[in-house]
Parts: structure tokens; sequence; C-alpha cells
């Protein structure tokens, strides 16, 4: 079984503090920085973009995990890799046909790939593109908030996940994001999530090293 690792989203800090805050996610246990960007179009939320990934690049060595909630993604995967993005993943729904095209852009430009599915995208629709992703992220929310309930329905779509992952043999991460809780996070790991993502959970925390530690064990 691979290792677990934890993605603090800074959706959940306080924006006027982030530096701090990034460096605080990282002396607790933190494995990724999970940047969530949205451009109110593709979600019905604004947070931030390529200035904010290139400026916490310049604070952190933790790994920037930047999930795209932008439509037209393919214009700026290139320049998020170039601002520091280690990981970047794009969503099935904002890239449609055109999703095996925005991957390769993104490892050509250096950064590992990964396509995500909202909670009403079956797998299927991205069963032929898992084998060309260095992650695939299943959405156990809606995008576009903190702090919502968790979609049961997601531990199938991690099965499903995983079960291709293993029979195409390559080292895909599978990573999971919304709802997480130190009492669903269990049977999350089991149905095949690796990557835990975590924001209201963890800023909630009164301890936040023992919260990211629980959320491992
Ligand atoms: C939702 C974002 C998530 C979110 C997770 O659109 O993609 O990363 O911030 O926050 P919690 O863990 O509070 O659901
Ligand atoms: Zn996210």
């Amino acid at each position: 079984m691979k290792k677990i690792q934890i993605s603090p989203s800074i959706l959940s800090a306080d924006f006027s503090k982030l530096g701090e805050e990034v460096v605080e996610l990282e002396k607790c246990g933190a494995n990724l920085i999970h940047c969530d960007v949205m451009d109110g179009v593709f979600v019905n939320n604004i947070t931030f973009g390529l200035k904010m990934v290139a400026d916490l690049r310049k604070i952190t060595d933790l790994p920037l995990d930047c999930h795209l909630m932008i439509v037209h993604p393919e214009k700026y995967v290139e320049r998020f890799a170039k601002a520091g993005a280690d990981i970047i993943t794009v969503h099935y729904e904002a890239c449609q046909d055109n999703l095996k095209e925005v991957l390769a852009l993104i490892k050509s430009a250096g950064a590992k790939c990964g396509a995500v599915i909202n909670p009403d995208t079956p797998v299927e629709k991205i069963a032929d593109v898992i084998p060309m992703c260095d992650m695939v992220l299943v959405m156990s929310v809606f995008p576009g908030f903190a702090g919502q309930k968790f979609i049961p329905e997601a531990l199938d779509k991690l099965r499903q996940v995983k079960a291709i992952v293993e029979k195409c043999g390559k080292d895909i991460d599978i990573e999971i994001d919304g709802g997480v809780t130190e009492e669903n996070v269990e049977e999350i790991k089991r149905a095949g999530a690796n990557v835990v993502v975590a924001g209201n959970t963890i800023f909630k925390a009164q301890d936040k090293t023992a919260c990211i530690a629980k959320l491992k064990a």
C-alpha cells in the first residue's frame, strides 16, 4: 500500500497571513500544499491565481498541488507550471474532449498532471486517460467551497479508480477532495485514496500536528 500523504487546502486559511500559515503547515507534517484556483466561472467562487502560486513557491519546499477549477485550463497550465506548481490537476468537465491534450501540455511543461471528476461525473469518462496521469482526483463535494459534507458515493468511485490504476500497473496517486474528517478518513483510505485533501478539518483543529497525524495514521 502507498504511503498516505496529506495535502491541506489553503482555501480554509486566513489569506491575510497565508505565508505564515503555509510555513506552519509544513512544520505540522503536511506533505503537499493544496492550492484551489477558482475563476468564478467554472465554479461560483473566486480565489487566487498564478502570482499566489509563484509567491508560495518562494516560501515552501513542499510540492504545490494545484487544483484548477477554471474554464479553458489549456490557456494557463504552462504558466502554472512555470510559477512553480508541482502537480496540476484539471477537471474533465472543463476540458471534455481536450483532456488528453491538456494533460500532455502539463507534462511537457514539466509538472505532474492529474484529471479531476466532479461528484456527478462517472469514472468511465476519464478511464482512458488514467494511464497518462500522475494523479487522479475524485471530488467528494461539488467544487467551490470548503466545509461541505462528504458525498459517500465518492467511495465507490475511489474503488473504481483504484481498479483501473492497478490494472495499468503504473505509479498513479489517487486523491480525494472535499469533506474529509478524522471520522471518515479511514474508509476513504480503505477505498483507495493515498493523497488526502483537507481544509476545514485541519484549519479548525486545536492542534494541526495531531490532526494531520491522525489523518495519516
Ligand atoms: C472545494 C475545494 C476543496 C476544499 C476542501 O472546491 O476543491 O479543496 O477546499 O475543503 P474541505 O476539506 O473543508 O471540504
Ligand atoms: Zn481542491
